[in-house]
Parts: structure tokens; C-alpha cells; sequence
């Protein structure tokens, strides 16, 4: 028999003592698991390795320049052609940074904190600054703008992006909210995709702020699993209403290659990227051209880059289809836990009953398996139902995998039966 909110008493404890029996024995196999972080398998890794091992036969890059030596502030040429055909971005518009998409994105929100966007006043130079979380989100945004200490507001998720109306509303009236932080396809961790429309407010809004910012960390942008969703062109639609400085733009092949050791890029309108560059030639001579042209060599043009990123979502489909096949068989019939299919990107996102996220993540810790801490979704660690777990399969083996899917939804019954009668008062 299915369990769900409204079973009886008598049920619940029968289903409590089977439970507890099935994860004493889970817990006495001294598990080591992880689906904490999406970190991408070996196996993964591997695919990329000719970065590594192909050598560099040429030097001297499309415009004469030795990628040997300093120089080239904004990326060699062939990088920036390459992503911009890839995302359909001017190569004029971008600048290939370092190593890390989220480095780029703390550096921005500091230079405005510190010198102000075009003009506008520093942010540490007033009394409030907020930013729009839509939630739930990648914890990660979350811990640079408490960094920073900006006040975060949630805005709730749909299945087309943020709640726009809300948005809107927000930004109009008030000048202290300088930005938005969006993850426009297959977002971390609900694998939505914005909608065009949704694109489109985002960029025809009325902002009272003049430096209102959307961070729009397209971090899983090539990332298709179940299949490709096509992401409206954020600058395109921008250019409808003269917004294109409103936008930074991010992404990296963190997820594509190696994971902190690829190559990650801005892109803005024509003024903004025209600051960065400014300011960027204050911080540094050039960033790391030798990996640049070694991404270039690897993948050649965006079909290369395609091609590859069909490879590694084959891996993680079966990973997905590992997970998204046990929650189907333990919690179809159930309202235990409910989750969405996402079509692509990095991670599953689920909610358990409310109240109920934080002991069935405690539970699988005590029993070897650890998952991303409750609440980490949401700003300041606060899911206000406790509910919503993200669940990233990519790095553990398949064995692994199908281990660690046994342990969570047994961990998920047993906090919500415990839950349940505990309110039945038991
Ligand atoms: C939405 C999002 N942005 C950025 C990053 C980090 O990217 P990078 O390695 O380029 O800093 C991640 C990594 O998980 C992510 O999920």
C-alpha cells in the first residue's frame, strides 16, 4: 500500500517500524556517497582530455599574437568567435576572463560596489542595496550578495521562470533594487527555462534604478539532456529597448571541460563592456591565453562544442534517468515528495513534505549519503516550507548512484512518517 498525508495512525506506524528496519540496515553497510555538489564524474572528465595531451603546434594566434606571452586583454579572437557563434553573442561584446564564470560575477557586483555602473552611484555608498533571488536558486549567488550585504527578496519560481508580475512591480518603484539573479536555462537547481515572454519583461521593464542589473549566468546554456529548449536571445530583445547595458552575461566551459580549470566569459552592451575592459586593464595584463587557445584547438567552432556536449548529456541522461525512474517507482503514488522532469542542465530539485527537507538530508548524512544542506536553495539558508532538496547525480559512479537513490527515499519516507505522527501526536 502507498503512504501519503492521509493514511491512518495505525498505518503510519506500521510503515515507521518498517522503515526504521530498512535503514539500520542501510546504515550498517557504511556507505560513502555523495550528491552534494555538481561536480562532474571522471568519466566525464575524460572527454576532454585532449585538451590536455594535444600539443600546441602554433603559437601565434589569428591576429599575430604569441599566447605565449602578456597581452590581449580581452581574450585571443578565436575564443570570442568561437563562444559567440556558440551563444549568438557579438565577439566584440565579450571578454574571455580566468578560470570561473562565478569569479567574473563577484568581480562585477564588487566593481559596482566600489566605483558604481556607468556613472551610477557605488553601492557601498548607500544605505540599501537589494537584489531579486528567484527561488529556489543556486547558493552560491546567494553567499556574494550577503557578502556583500545585500538584502536578498525571493521571488518565486514558475514553470516559465520568475514570477514576472511580481518582478515588475518590485523593480518600478524602487531605486534600491539594483539587480536580478538568473540562471535563464535549465536553472540550478529546477532545471527551468525562461520563456521568451519572460525574457522580454526582463528587458522591457521600467527599473527606478538606472543601474538595475541582470546577472544572467547562463552556466548551463548548451547543457540539453532530454532535449534542446531554445533560450530566447537575452541581447537581441534587449536591443529592442536600448537595454543591452542592463545585462551581464556569463558563462564557462566549467561544465562543458574542467570545471574551474576552462575558460569562463562576460558580455555586455557596448558601454557597459567598454567600462569592464577599463577596469579590467587596471586589474590585470591579460588572463590565460595558453588555455584559451587550447579550448579554441579543442572544439574549433560551436559545432565542436555541440558535439561534445551530446557526448556528456548521453552520461548524465543515464545518471537523470537513474534517479528520475526510483522517484517514479517509490513516490508516484505518493505525496511524499514531488519533483519536475527537467530537460536539461545539472540537477534534480524535489520537495518533500514540509518540515521535512532538513531531517531527511540529516537522516542520509547518519546513513553515508550526503546531499547539498536544506535550505542551501534559498537566500540566507531559509527555505521557508523546509522542503526543497537539490539533487545533483553527475558525480557518483551508476552503482553508486542507484546506492545512494535507495538511502534517500528512505530517508524521505521516514521523515515524513515521523513527521506526520508527530502532528498525529505521537
Ligand atoms: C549556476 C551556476 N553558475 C556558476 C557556477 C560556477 O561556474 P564556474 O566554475 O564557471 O565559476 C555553477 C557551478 O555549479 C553554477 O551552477
Amino acid at each position: 500500500m502507498s503512504l501519503n498525508c492521509h493514511s491512518s495512525k495505525a498505518e503510519l506506524v506500521d510503515a515507521q517500524r518498517q522503515l526504521v528496519s530498512e535503514y539500520n540496515k542501510l546504515k550498517s553497510c557504511n556507505l560513502n556517497l555523495d550528491m552534494s555538489r555538481g561536480k562532474p564524474a571522471a568519466s566525464q572528465l575524460d572527454l576532454s582530455n585532449a585538451i590536455l595531451t594535444a600539443p600546441i603546434t602554433n603559437y601565434i594566434n589569428c591576429e599575430g599574437n604569441d599566447v605565449r606571452n602578456y597581452g590581449i586583454l580581452t581574450g585571443i579572437k578565436e575564443c570570442r568567435d568561437l563562444f559567440g557563434e556558440l551563444l549568438e553573442i557579438n565577439p566584440d561584446n565579450i571578454i574571455i576572463g580566468g578560470n570561473s564564470s562565478l569569479n567574473l560575477i563577484y568581480d562585477a557586483i564588487a566593481r559596482y560596489f566600489m566605483f558604481g555602473k556607468l556613472g551610477s552611484t557605488p553601492w557601498s555608498k548607500l544605505d540599501k542595496v537589494k537584489f531579486l533571488c528567484p527561488v529556489p536558486g543556486y547558493d552560491r549567488h546567494f553567499a556574494i550578495c550577503e557578502e556583500f550585504g545585500f538584502e536578498m527578496i525571493n521571488v518565486p519560481m514558475n514553470e516559465n521562470g520568475p514570477d514576472m508580475d511580481m518582478v515588475e512591480n518590485l523593480v518600478k518603484n524602487d531605486s534600491s533594487i539594483k539587480g536580478i539573479l538568473c540562471v535563464p536555462l535549465y536553472s540550478n537547481p529546477n532545471g527551468v527555462c525562461y520563456s521568451d515572454e519572460v525574457v522580454t519583461r526582463l528587458v522591457s521593464m521600467k527599473t527606478a534604478a538606472a543601474d538595475f542589473t541582470i546577472i544572467w549566468d547562463n552556466a548551463y546554456g548548451v547543457h540539453h539532456v532530454y532535449k534542446k529548449t531554445n533560450l530566447a536571445n537575452i541581447f537581441t530583445l534587449a536591443k529592442k529597448y536600448n537595454t543591452e547595458d542592463r545585462i551581464l552575461y556569463f558563462f564557462s566551459t566549467s561544465k562543458i571541460t574542467f570545471p574551474g580549470s576552462g575558460v569562463a566569459l562576460i558580455a555586455s552592451g557596448d558601454k557597459s563592456i567598454a567600462e569592464i575592459k577599463k577596469r579590467f586593464g587596471v586589474m590585470t595584463i591579460g588572463y590565460n591565453k595558453v588555455n584559451q587557445l587550447k579550448t579554441y584547438n579543442f572544439f574549433k567552432n560551436a559545432e565542436g562544442v555541440l558535439n561534445h556536449m551530446k557526448k556528456l548529456g548521453e552520461m548524465l541522461k543515464e545518471k537523470f534517468d537513474i534517479v528520475l525512474n526510483k522517484l517514479d517507482l517509490e513516490f508516484s503514488n505518493s505525496d511524499f515528495l514531488t519533483w519536475e522532469k527537467p530537460a536539461g542542465g545539472y540537477f534534480i530539485s524535489v520537495n518533500t513534505l514540509p518540515e521535512c527537507a532538513k531531517e531527511t538530508v540529516k537522516l542520509a548524512k547518519e546513513c553515508g549519503l550526503i546531499l547539498t544542506n536544506a535550505g542551501s536553495t534559498y537566500p540566507y539558508g531559509k527555505d521557508p516550507l523546509d522542503s526543497n532538496i537539490r539533487i545533483a547525480p553527475s558525480y557518483p559512479t551508476t552503482d553508486e548512484l542507484k546506492m545512494a537513490m535507495e538511502v534517500f527515499s528512505v530517508c524521505v519516507k521516514l521523515s515524513a512518517v515521523n513527521k506526520l505522527l508527530e502532528n498525529k501526536g505521537e
